[in-house]
């Protein structure tokens, strides 16, 4: 059986317990292996953003965090699932919960900063690559926006 299915994602309140466990599970992920840590311009821009976390068994397994740039526009990053589980779908089960979270909320675009290496997962989730690569957290990223139902 896909053990994905039995996770279940939560929103995550800043300063909240699953919150703390999203903030490690992306240092451990996003930031240690390019020697870095989360700095105080992106706690900073925490506090602008709607986290939340993929659960199972009590563990915090997965992360993401969306931020309205306007009205109609979501920004998502932050993604990051634990070595140990991916390839079971829950990076999948965090894009459309919050996809889903952001159309019921009226937003009416997600626009996605990936790491290149990243991207094939985002095209597979109908997302559509615009524009060049740019850096980030010393990184190539791209920008992929999807229109959401
Ligand atoms: C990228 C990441 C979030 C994907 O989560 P996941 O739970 O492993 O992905 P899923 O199991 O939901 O995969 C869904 C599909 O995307 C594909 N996919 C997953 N990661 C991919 C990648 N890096 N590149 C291309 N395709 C990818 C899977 O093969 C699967 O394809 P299928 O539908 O044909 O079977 C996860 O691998 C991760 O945390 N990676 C390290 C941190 C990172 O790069 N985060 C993204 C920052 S933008």
């Amino acid at each position: 059986m896909d053990r994905g299915t039995t996770v279940l994602v939560f929103e995550a309140p800043l300063g909240s317990y699953l919150y703390r466990n999203a903030l490690q599970l992306r240092e451990r992920i996003l930031r240690e292996p390019l020697g870095l840590n989360v700095s105080a311009e992106e706690l900073a821009d925490d506090t602008m953003r709607q986290h939340f976390c993929a659960v199972d068994c009590g563990s915090v397994v997965g992360t993401v965090s969306l931020r309205p740039l306007d009205e109609t526009t979501l920004h998502l990053k932050q993604m990051a699932v634990t070595a140990q589980r991916r390839a079971t779908r829950i990076g999948s089960h965090l894009v459309a919960h919050v996809e889903h979270w952001g159309a019921s909320a009226g937003f009416r675009l997600m626009i996605a900063s990936a790491r290149v290496e990243a991207e094939g997962f985002y095209i597979k989730h109908g997302y559509v690559r615009e524009g060049g690569t740019f850096t980030e957290q010393t990184i190539p990223h791209v920008r992929l926006t999807k229109r959401l139902a």
